[in-house]
């Protein structure tokens, strides 16, 4: 039975709704799939519902979970369970979800990123082990690395939205939302930014590739030195540039060489393996900064943090991109370029950016 999606369920950082409804109408009028967002503020939801209804599968494939930058987690929406009783309420999904001949590999029962979720977060860490069950007696539910994963958002424990989601085209955490432990010695928590991003940004094959003992990093404004320990732990050799201090810690790891210089201006004497900048400035700024240190030859990758403005942040981000395009393909270099906004993010996203 093909099962259709009627539109798309996107979680993000509450305050960020009207960054993913611009993200969401752009991505979607582009592929010809038309239809309305349905969003309140601060509510770190946002519904678009299409006009006409189409195989879930086509609708995610227009935009692989990776290319989303607002959306912390998004998947096909395929339809509502109402007025779900007080007693047997995974009996009754399970039979609802058997009907319509839905058969998964996971499920994962989310609710809102906000203060007002904390009483539905309470409810499904105590009713998922019993939605489990159910789902796997009716034969909904068998553990595949294949099948696709659903989704169940749950406003209140009354009712359920139903959703589906490729196996690998979902974020590694569910909802997006990391459970990362501060490092020992770490001198402050931006030090998680960059411990998500090697994990949301980059492939595991990246990851062993290019966080080796031995590489050479250079941190762009360094200070205190967050993301320059996450290198150092991982045995690779830091400068940090900064004009403020490094922590006492992080300088006792004996990887890091402290440069006090403008980090707009700096450069290495020999290619590094990386660069990374968390430099709080002009999103264009630090995206043509970037660029120049690939055309350069000064590093072969980078993650960085481009600050938002107060508004049109989505066509910020756009215009920061074409920047980054221009001159690269001007210099006929082939690139990947992944922006999103992390869980550890506030008024920034992170991007990794690697020649190929
Ligand atoms: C958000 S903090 C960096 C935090 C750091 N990533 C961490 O994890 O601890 C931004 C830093 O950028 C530095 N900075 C800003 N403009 C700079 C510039 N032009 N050159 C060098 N450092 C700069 C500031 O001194 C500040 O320490």
């Amino acid at each position: 039975m093909q099962i259709q999606a009627t539109g798309l369920i996107l979680h993000c950082r509450a305050g960020f709704e009207s960054e993913v409804a611009a993200e969401v109408l752009a991505r979607c009028e582009e592929h010809g799939f038309l239809g309305v967002v349905h969003s309140q503020p601060d509510t770190a939801i946002v519904r678009f519902a299409l006009h006409d209804a189409v195989p879930w599968q086509s609708l995610l494939a227009i935009t692989p979970f990776a290319d989303w930058i607002f959306a912390r987690e998004r998947h096909a929406w395929i339809g509502s369970i109402a007025d779900l009783p007080t007693q047997d309420r995974a009996g009754v999904i399970a039979q609802d979800l058997a009907v319509r001949g839905l058969r998964c590999g996971r499920v994962i029962c989310e609710f809102a990123d906000t203060n007002a979720a904390k009483e539905v977060s309470g409810f499904l860490r105590r009713f998922t082990p019993h939605l489990e069950k159910a789902l796997s007696r009716v034969g909904v539910l068998t553990p595949s690395e294949t099948a696709p994963t659903l989704h169940l958002f749950f406003d209140t424990s009354a009712a359920c939205e139903i959703g589906l989601s490729a196996p690998g085209d979902a974020s590694p955490w569910p909802m997006g939302v990391p459970r990362l432990r501060m490092p020992r010695g770490a001198p402050s928590r931006s030090t998680l930014k960059l411990a998500e991003a090697f994990y949301a940004l980059m492939s595991e094959k990246e990851r062993d590739k290019s966080l080796r003992a031995g590489l050479r990093a250079v941190d762009l404004g360094a200070a205190p030195g967050g993301w320059t320990l996450q290198f150092a732990q991982r045995g690779v050799h830091v400068t940090a540039v900064d004009n403020g201090p490094l922590s006492a810690e992080v300088l006792a790891t004996g990887m890091v060489e402290h440069r006090r210089a403008d980090g707009f201006t700096w450069r290495p004497p020999k290619p590094v393996d990386w660069m990374v900048c968390d430099m709080v400035e002009q999103p264009a700024r630090v995206a043509v900064l970037m660029a120049d240190w690939l055309v350069k030859g000064n590093c072969r990758r980078t993650i960085f943090n481009l600050k938002l403005p107060m508004k049109k942040r989505f066509k910020e981000i756009a215009h920061c991109r074409e920047l980054i395009d221009k001159r690269l393909r001007e210099q006929g270099l082939r690139y990947t370029l992944r922006m999103k906004h992390l869980y550890h993010d506030r008024e920034e996203i992170t991007a990794y950016l690697t020649l190929i």
